[in-house]
Parts: structure tokens; sequence; C-alpha cells
């Protein structure tokens, strides 16, 4: 049997698989801000990125490793293609966290070997051994992933994962890459890596899938009761295509099913020893700043963390949930931290009240960001009465979500629209030499026109694919939160804002996405699975850009 830390380890992907989302890249301030409540979320591993991509990813992931990588903290991990150059970029990128790991992987399914490698199974077998071995000459911990493990022939597999612990590496991972396995057939997969690798009992078994199927939970599930002791997974499922395994769906069904799951790790049924250390009120403000960050709206029926997920229609669930909750609820909303929302502030209160509360919900802003997150308190505080929880939060997030070097600022929106009339905005940006710039546009309904406004001033070409508004909390006074795509060469841009007025917030949004899009033009960091590098020799490839 594989090697049993006594517990389920959570491997946190959001900032590395997650990302790889269409439209979800994140700037460093994000990338912070998610890393910090991830580790105050409890997770075991945060998988930071792929710093051999380029620069700011690589800064990203040092950065991380620095702030978040304590010796309390989680590990601080990186993903590396097995090549030296990526190795070696991923090893420096996490050396400042206390526990840091290099995850390290090659493809062993005969379909990724003849198309996408172009390398024989002897080769990927070295290469495997090889590679890990140097990550392993560079830090204690290494991750080795069979990619495309799902499609992967075992026999070959077992003899990869044999070299691949030979060579030190620590913990095994095993991905389903296209999300093609069922939950018996995932379960029976890592049961014969447990009985077939005669050196398994020195690694964990760990799991990665995606959700192309919608079984990526459950085939990890299942893999738990076979040996799998580390799950892999982003917040709101988050990934590419359909997303990666939802951590919130593991944890919950790990916590909310403890008794059935004890026994498969050696406990009685009624141990209350949580099986995961994640802090599951946590839950839901993670959810929260992920969707508002990377401009990936949560479906309302979504399980754990979706606006539905706790809501009862019918009159016959409320009348059984108001005589006795357990009727229709296998969750109390409060263990996800849902319930959890304070009318905190209000416009008497000042500075130092505001910055003990954002402490106290675990943001501790820099002293620029702190006094535009103040300003924007004390501006909404004048038309709101009373300031929840969910509105500071809003502010902050839309604090952390201006892009590292925003070409423009948002300084003045005005719009006319009403019966008989043609809606009308004029915009006023101001761009990064201080220069300002006005202009008016006519549309059909005043958030169209200021679109069309800012394409006029920006214009940077661009096609709005998604426009979205929800309200932060109840009431008439409530903030507005917009979320905005666009899509310009083929990807994606988010932007997200809050404000009372949503033309304001509308527009602030599409400043948001547009300043994205001018800074995602300028890099084109590289894929690391869909990169054509594997074609030439794996174990030489150099770094290229740090
Ligand atoms: O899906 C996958 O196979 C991956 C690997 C790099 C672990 O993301
Ligand atoms: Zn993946």
């Amino acid at each position: 049997m594989a090697r049993d830390p006594g517990r389920v380890l959570i491997f946190d992907t959001t900032l590395r698989d997650g990302e790889q989302s269409p439209g979800a890249s994140l700037n460093l301030e994000e990338k912070l801000a998610i890393a910090q409540q991830l580790s105050r979320l409890g997770v075991d591993i945060i998988e930071a990125g792929f710093p051999f991509a380029s620069p700011g990813d690589f800064n990203a992931v040092q950065r991380i490793a620095a702030a978040v990588g304590t010796p309390e903290g989680p590990v601080i991990c990186g993903l590396a293609r097995a090549a030296q150059g990526d190795i070696r970029a991923c090893a420096e990128a996490v050396a400042p966290a206390a526990n840091r790991r290099i995850h390290t992987f090659i493809a062993t399914s005969d379909i990724h070997l003849e198309h996408k490698l172009r390398k024989s199974r002897a080769e990927v077998l070295q290469i495997a051994s090889e590679m890990v071995a140097y990550a392993r000459s560079l830090v204690d911990d290494v991750e080795f992933s069979c990619e495309d493990a799902g499609r992967s022939d075992p026999e070959f597999m077992y003899q990869v994962i044999e070299a691949a612990i030979a060579a030190g590496a620590t913990t095994i991972n095993i991905p389903d890459t296209v999300g093609y396995a069922t939950p018996a057939e995932f379960g029976a997969l890592i049961d014969g890596i447990n009985r077939h690798v005669p050196n398994i009992d020195q690694a964990v078994i760990s799991v990665h899938g995606h959700n192309d199927l919608g079984l990526a939970v459950a085939n990890f599930l299942e893999a738990v009761k076979n040996g799998a002791r580390q799950l892999e997974c982003t917040i709101n499922g988050i990934g590419e295509r359909a997303g990666n395994a939802s951590l919130e769906e593991l944890v919950m069904a790990l916590h909310v099913r403890r008794s059935y799951f004890n026994p498969f790790l050696g406990r009685p049924p009624e141990s209350a020893e949580p099986l995961t250390r994640v802090r599951t009120e946590e839950i839901t403000k993670t959810s929260r700043l992920v969707s508002n960050l990377t401009g990936m709206a949560v479906q309302p029926n979504k399980a754990i963390v979706g606006a539905n997920a706790f809501a009862h229609e019918s009159g016959i669930h409320q009348d059984g949930v108001l005589k006795n909750r357990l009727t229709y609820e296998i969750i109390d909303a409060r263990t996800v931290g849902l319930a959890d929302n304070r009318i905190s502030l209000g416009k008497l209160s000042g500075r130092s009240a505001f910055r003990a509360r954002l402490e106290e919900l675990g943001y501790n802003l820099e002293r620029d960001d702190l006094d535009d997150a103040f300003a924007r308190f004390k501006e909404l505080a004048d038309r709101k009465r009373e300031i929840s929880d969910r509105d500071l939060e809003a502010i902050v997030s839309e604090q952390v979500q201006q892009a590292d070097e925003p070409r423009y600022s948002l300084k003045r929106v005005q719009v006319s629209c009403g019966t008989g009339l043609q809606p009308t905005a004029t915009i006023t940006l101001v761009n990064t030499d201080g220069a300002e710039l006005t202009d008016a546009a006519i549309g059909t309904g005043p958030v169209d026109a200021v679109c069309q406004a800012l394409n006029q001033l920006a214009r940077v070409p661009n096609e709005l694919v998604e426009f979205s508004v929800k309200s932060v909390t109840e009431g008439i006074d409530a903030m507005g939160e917009v979320t905005i795509r666009l899509r310009a060469d083929g990807v994606l841009y988010s932007g997200h804002a809050a404000d009372t007025d949503i033309v304001v917030a509308a527009a602030q949004a599409f400043v948001n996405a547009l300043n994205r899009l001018v800074a995602g033009q300028q890099r084109t960091p590289l894929h690391p699975q869909k990169t054509g590098l594997h074609v030439g020799d794996l174990a030489a490839a150099e770094r290229p850009r740090l």
C-alpha cells in the first residue's frame, strides 16, 4: 500500500490549472490574495504556477513562496515539464518557501507519446527517471505525474511509476487529464498501482482529474477508497475545459460522509477526527474571492458554493426546515461560512475600524491599497447606511483586481437615458501619462453606450462576450457586482467591479477587462501541456526568458 499521511491531503491547483481556464488569468496581487486565502482555508499544498511559462509567472510563484510559504504554512509547489530548464526555474521560484515542492510530469499514454512527444516508451521511462532525480537533487519533496494516466496502458505506467519512485519521487500523481475515466475504473486504476508497483509504499498516491464528463469528484472519492491520499483540486472547480475536481465538493463530501470514509483510512466509522485539514468555514469566502478575481461566475445551483445551494424555495421544504433543519438539509450553512455576513461598519466608522475589520476578514492591504480601499468605503458609506462584510469583500477584491500597471483609469462616467431619450454616455479616462481622454457615444441602453464610449477611447479591437450583474447583498441600496468578459484574438479577458450604481460598476469592470487585455497582449506565457517544447530534446530544454 502507498505511503499514508493518515488523512487526505488537499493540493490546491487553482493558481496553476485553474488559471489555465479561458479568461481566468490573474495578476500578481490577485494571485497573492488567493494564495493567502488558500493558506487560511488550510490547504496542505498550493500549486502556485508554472514558473517556466514567463517571467511574470516565475515572479508570482516566487512571491507566493516568500509570502505564504512560512514554516507553519502550506507547501508551495511549482509545475515543471520533465525538462532541466523547467525544473531549474521551478526550484528557483519555490526556493523562498520553508516547505517547497517541484511537480514534474510527462505523458504516459500512447496517444500522447506518438502525437505530442514523438518519443518511445523507453525514452519516456528514461526521461521520467532522470528528471525526477534531477528535481530531487534540488529539493526534498518531488511529485511526479503520468500525464493522461486515465488513458495510459497500466502495465507501462507501473514501470514509469516504479522508476520515478526509485529516482526519488515522494508523491505519485495519477491525472485523468481528459476527464475520461468512470469512478469504478478510476478506483481500480489506483488499486492496480497499489498492487503492482513494488516500491509504492515509499510515495503518497495523488489524483488529479478534469470534469469533462462531470465525474471528477466521484472519481476522486473512489480513489480515496482505494488508497489515494492527496487530491488535486481547484476552488469552484475552475480549470481547463470543464474544469478540475472542485475542492469544496471534495472537502464537504469527506466532511459530511466522514463515517462512510473513515474505515477506508483505517479509522472506526464513528471517529470524529477530520479527514482533511481544511477549515470549512472559509470555503464561501474563498469561493467568492476566486470568482470575483477570475471573473468566472459560479452557477447558482453549484453544490456547496452556488447561490441556491442553501436556499429552500418550495413551501413543503421551507415548512420542513422550519420544523427541523435536518428534514431537508445535510449541511448547516454556517459550516461553510455562509451565514456569517455581519453588518460591520457605517458612515461614522474610521480608518482604524475599517482596517481592523479587514484584518479580521483576513485582508492585510499595503498602505496605498488601504488608502484607496478606505476612500471607496467612505464613498459607499455615503450612499449605503450599513456596510456588511460582503460589501467590504467586494471593495477589497476590486482593489486587488487592478492590473499590474493599468493602462487606463476611470475618471468620470456620465449617462443620460430614459423614455424618449437616446442612451448616451460620456466617459473620461486617464492614461499612464496622466493625460485625460474624453469621448461620448450612443448605445442601445446605458451600459451599451458606456462600452461604446470606452471602445472609442481605447481603440483596442474586442468583442463583448459576457456581461453579468448580481447584487452583493439584499436591499434597494445594495451594491451591484458586474463581470465583463472581452474576447480579442481568441483569448478571453475578464473584468470585475462593484458599485451601488451598476452603470459605474459596468464602466469600471470594462476598464479592468481592457487593462488586462492590453497587458495580456504584451505577454504570451507558455502552456505547460500544449507547447511544442516536448518535440525536441525534453531533458535539455532551456529556460528562455527569465
Ligand atoms: O491534467 C493534467 O494532466 C495536468 C498535469 C500537468 C498534472 O494538469
Ligand atoms: Zn490538469
